[in-house]
């Protein structure tokens, strides 16, 4: 036997407890004396051992009440733990300039730490969202704005937008939903999974048709069996994805490879994933074919997946804007990482296990809130629309109208200031670096409380008051810099922020110009989960038509 077995089978039970408290109280006295020798105090709640203030978190309820209420105790700049890990919140513009620099010399490109979870899926060197890779994520994001930017494009969002949209009033119409009362945050994330599918890949998700055959209409949806049953199968291996990143981002790699558990969940999650890639290789590559055999450009649809097919050969219908660096075509591998992102741009990562969320769907059922609940802004909103777009209302709505929808583009605006669909922004320092007369270190997380910025008083007056005015001219030119994050900013900015002021104006105005929404009551309040995106999962509406 050697010494230290020895050693250990003379101890006694209460050696043992002894030897155990010793090492409990030197461990929190250690934690302790690194806590409060720390470099750059900043104020913050005091955190525990091991989990960090996880339990305020909890006591607070959710991620935005505790972002106010530390911001409220603290200031505009605060630290939590969580876990052992520092996290500095900043809840102020000019705090938050130096992240959000369009400038080249931003030390900020990274969005979170380095997570092999990620690395195993791919993504930290392709696509956009979690690219850690400089090169590769400028490669991506180039390809992004030549396609986004496409005035064809918009056209063609525009119509895809108006014809989701027409199948589902016509849908709330058939239900009797102009009468009844029904949950219109159940519809919206499909409406807009819907039409984002029909704008990535001129491909149909009927996810509406799904929720409206569950009611047993009379009148069953207007789709063979067969489509609703592939387009389902590719929805759930999506959503399913959206969970296969929490789980690689929040599964310590331990876990993942060493228990059996944790081992077969890596399997399924990679399973999955390999379907997904697979499915949507199969698509691009059958789009190809379909793109060969078309001889006149002008027949040629726009959606995302056809203008990145296109890109660098003689049928491109980007506006070719580069610096000339990218000049072959794409393959189908970049394609597919790009649709992905596409798929994922307005949908949180975080927690869409549970449905399909997208910013799209839950801004919407803000603003139509918000809009109820305003009537001198809906008679505003409604004026405007009646003008530009006058009362007929089978006039379809033009890509050019929306420009001239001034008022509509400041409610969504205010919408998006005072209810946001993401409270938070991450970023990682990749230097030392200064903010707010504090030194910053290499490596810290850094966490923008877009709501704190959106919400306080040092930037907007009567923060909590909904008030569209705010983004009309004269008043416009009196909003402080970085004080508006709804797409966040810097080099990450949303390079889908155009796509969804297109998407979001078509929808605000094809209800308003024809429906007077109603709340269930008048008490009616929109139930949201707030995470890191605030998630609508209850409006309850009558669905009214506008009277004439
Ligand atoms: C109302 C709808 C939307 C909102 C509120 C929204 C908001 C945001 C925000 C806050 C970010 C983080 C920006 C930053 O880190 O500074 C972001 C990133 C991103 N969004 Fe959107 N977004 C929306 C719609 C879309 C759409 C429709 C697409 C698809 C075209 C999209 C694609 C992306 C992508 C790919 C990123 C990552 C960019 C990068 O890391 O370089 N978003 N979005």
């Amino acid at each position: 036997m050697s010494s230290l077995t020895l050693l250990i089978s003379s101890l006694s039970f209460w050696d043992v407890l002894i030897l155990f408290g010793t090492f409990i109280i030197l461990y929190i006295t250690r934690f302790y004396y690194s806590y409060f020798t720390r470099e750059t105090p900043f104020p913050g709640p005091l955190p525990l051992p091991l989990i960090g203030n996880i339990i305020q978190l909890n006591l607070s309820g959710d991620l935005h009440n505790w972002a106010l209420e530390n911001q409220a105790k603290y200031g505009d700049i605060w630290e939590v733990y969580i876990g052992s890990d520092r996290q500095l919140w900043l809840a102020r513009a000019d705090l938050v300039e130096n992240i959000l620099t369009a400038s080249k010399d931003n030390k900020y490109f990274i969005r979170n730490p380095p997570s092999s979870g990620l690395d195993i899926m791919g993504m930290s060197s392709n696509g956009l969202i979690f690219n850690r890779n400089r090169e590769r994520w400028h490669f991506y994001r180039k390809m992004f704005a030549q396609t986004l930017s496409t005035i064809k494009f918009s056209r063609q969002a525009t119509e895809w937008v108006q014809q989701a949209f027409a199948n589902m009033e016509g849908y709330f119409m058939e239900l009797g939903f102009d009468k009844k009362v029904f949950n219109f945050a159940d519809w919206m994330p499909r409406f807009t999974a819907d039409m984002t599918f029909r704008i990535a890949m001129d491909k149909h998700a009927c996810t509406m048709a799904s929720l409206y055959n569950t009611h047993a209409p009379s009148k069953p949806a207007p789709y063979p069996q067969e489509v609703v049953n592939e387009a389902n199968e590719f929805i759930t291996a999506f959503k399913k994805f959206t969970s296969t990143i929490s789980y690689f981002l929040l599964t310590p790699e331990i876990i993942r490879t060493k228990t059996p558990t944790g081992r077969s969940q890596t399997k399924e999650h990679l399973d999955n994933l390999n379907w997904l890639h697979k499915s949507l290789i199969k698509i691009i590559q059958q789009r190809r074919k379909e793109i060969e055999k078309i001889n006149d450009n002008s027949q040629l649809k726009s959606d995302f997946l056809t203008l990145m097919i296109t890109v660098n050969t003689p049928k491109d219908m980007t506006q070719k804007r580069g610096d000339g660096t990218i000049e072959e075509p794409l393959t189908d591998e970049d394609i597919r990482a790009s649709i992905m992102e596409m798929l994922l741009g307005g949908i949180d990562t975080l927690i869409v296990n549970r449905e399909l969320n997208k910013q799209t769907s839950n801004l919407t059922c803000f603003i139509v809130y918000l809009v109820i609940t305003h009537p001198e802004v809906k008679a505003r909103l409604q004026q405007e629309l009646d003008t530009v777009l006058g009362t007929d209302l089978s006039r379809p709505i033009k890509y050019e109208d929306l420009n001239k929808l001034v008022y509509t583009d400041a409610v969504i605006k205010e919408t998006g200031r005072l209810m946001p669909a993401t409270s938070i922004n991450l970023r990682v320092a990749e230097e030392d670096d200064v903010i707010g007369g504090y030194p910053i270190k290499k490596g810290q997380q850094i966490i923008i409380s877009s709501l704190g910025v959106q919400h306080n008083s040092k930037h907007w007056a009567n923060p909590k008051e909904f008030n569209p005015d705010r983004f009309l001219e004269p008043n416009n030119h009196n909003i402080d810099r970085y004080s508006l994050e709804i797409f966040g900013g810097g080099m990450r900015l949303c390079p889908g922020r155009q796509l969804a002021m297109t998407e979001m104006k078509t929808i605000a105005a094809l209800i308003f110009r024809k429906f007077d929404p109603e709340l269930a009551t008048p008490d009616t309040v929109p139930k949201i989960k707030y995470e890191s995106m605030n998630q609508c999962y209850e409006l309850m509406l009558r669905f009214k038509p506008r009277k004439a």
